[in-house]
């Protein structure tokens, strides 16, 4: 299964196996990552799993769809390039070496 690394603001990273779960979300919540409280639980009501892909991995990535960009616009009132919610990013074999940062803050 896919290894994804999360980078903290302070440049703290965290490398880790992602087993059997759904979503980029689950696997940082069963790690405890800080900075990623998902307090919705992924149900795409909260904008406090935000994360930053970098620009080699977006198009490597499923789309971010309209409900999740309206999501991200409204809690901090733009969509920077990059910036996603991690429960909305579906774990597949093809994520292995993504590294994503976690802002500092979410929102
Ligand atoms: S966990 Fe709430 S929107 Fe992603």
């Amino acid at each position: 299964m896919p290894s994804i690394t999360f980078v903290q603001p302070d440049g703290t990273r965290r490398a880790l196996e992602a087993g059997d779960e759904p979503t980029v979300m689950h696997v940082a919540i069963r790690a405890d990552v800080a900075g990623l409280p998902a307090e919705c639980g992924g149900q795409l009501a909260c904008a406090t799993c935000m994360v930053d892909v970098p620009e080699d991995w977006v198009a490597r990535l499923p789309p971010a769809g309209p409900d999740e960009r309206d999501m991200i616009e409204d809690t901090i009132g733009s969509v920077p390039a990059g910036r996603r919610l991690c429960c909305q990013i579906p774990v597949t074999p093809a994520l292995d070496g993504l590294v994503l940062r976690v802002p500092a803050t979410q929102g």
